[in-house]
């Protein structure tokens, strides 16, 4: 159940938040009367907060969590492109980490941002983990390499990939986890036709927004192989049963500044 709480001093009776409406719920302002969603229509609301974002006189406010409510002026340059570019383009995945942890206050605040990552009808399904124990992500490090040992000599496309990872990590090495003191999971319910999408979404977010905290990240791709094919560690790490994780992250302090951007492919369009 959903209403919408106008300041009727000023709203003008625009009706944008009628049109931006995604549900098409909000009842467009008579002469009388102000936008309202109609009790019957209420259950349909997804609460993506559009009507309230839109709202040019900041007028109107979703009655979920009213209190949170950030009242924002956004100006078309509020972040010049060539500095986002710059930003965008200057992330690159951390394979060299500091020991020094990072505080779950910290961490928690990069999740916040990846909280308003998209998610379809506003489902926002995804659920966080973070391994914040330097000692577990090792053990998960290791529980990848045990996996890896088992594919070695089978028809595994990677079978034949895996012995220098193996024999990397027996010298002392690892290149698994690279030594990164914690290891974020992003989950969502088992969908049996689509991957985990949102996760992946969610993910991306706190990829991206971690070195505005000075926080470097990389995905772990083979804690993610092992993740799906290998029970000991499923068994360790505890999804919670009907939901599926996407590729982990690592993340911690960059021992090494970044100090420029690479090239990288010529982008490859097709405009129809
Ligand atoms: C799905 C995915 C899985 C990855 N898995 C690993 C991994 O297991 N180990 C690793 O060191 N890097 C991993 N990476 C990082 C890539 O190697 C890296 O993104 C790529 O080399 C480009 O470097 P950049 O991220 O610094 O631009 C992964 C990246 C992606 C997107």
């Amino acid at each position: 159940m959903s209403q919408i709480i106008i300041d009727q001093k000023t709203c003008t009776k625009c009706n944008t938040c009628a049109t931006v409406c995604v549900m098409g719920i909000i009842d467009k302002t008579t002469d009388s009367g102000y936008p309202t969603i109609p009790e019957e229509k209420s259950d349909y609301c997804i609460k993506c907060g559009h009507c309230e974002s839109f709202c040019a006189q900041k007028a109107l406010t979703l009655d979920f969590l009213p209190e949170e409510k950030i009242n924002a002026t956004f100006s078309d340059s509020m972040i010049e492109p060539q500095n986002l570019a710059f930003y965008i383009k200057g992330r690159r995945s951390v394979r060299h980490y500091s020991s020094k942890t990072i505080d779950k206050e910290l961490i928690a605040k990069v999740i916040d941002v990846a909280r308003y990552a998209a998610s379809g009808g506003n489902g926002q399904p995804v659920k966080w983990m973070v391994i914040h124990e330097p000692a577990e992500v090792k053990l998960v490090a290791g529980l990848t390499i045990d996996w890896m040992r088992t594919i070695q000599n089978t028809t595994h496309p990677l079978a034949d990939y895996v012995p220098g990872i193996i024999a990397t990590w027996d010298s002392g090495l690892d290149l698994i986890c690279h030594n990164a003191p914690h290891l974020l999971f992003a989950h969502v319910p088992v969908d049996p036709i689509d991957d985990p999408t949102e996760a992946i979404i969610a993910l991306t977010h706190f990829d991206i927004a971690a070195p505005a905290f000075g926080i470097g990240t990389c995905w772990a791709g083979f804690v993610k192989m092992a993740l799906d094919n290998y029970k000991p560690l499923k068994d360790r790490l505890l999804i919670p049963e009907g939901r599926k994780a996407a590729c982990p992250m690592l993340f911690g302090y960059s021992s090494y500044k970044i100090t420029s951007i690479p090239r990288r492919n010529p982008v490859d369009i097709t405009w129809r």
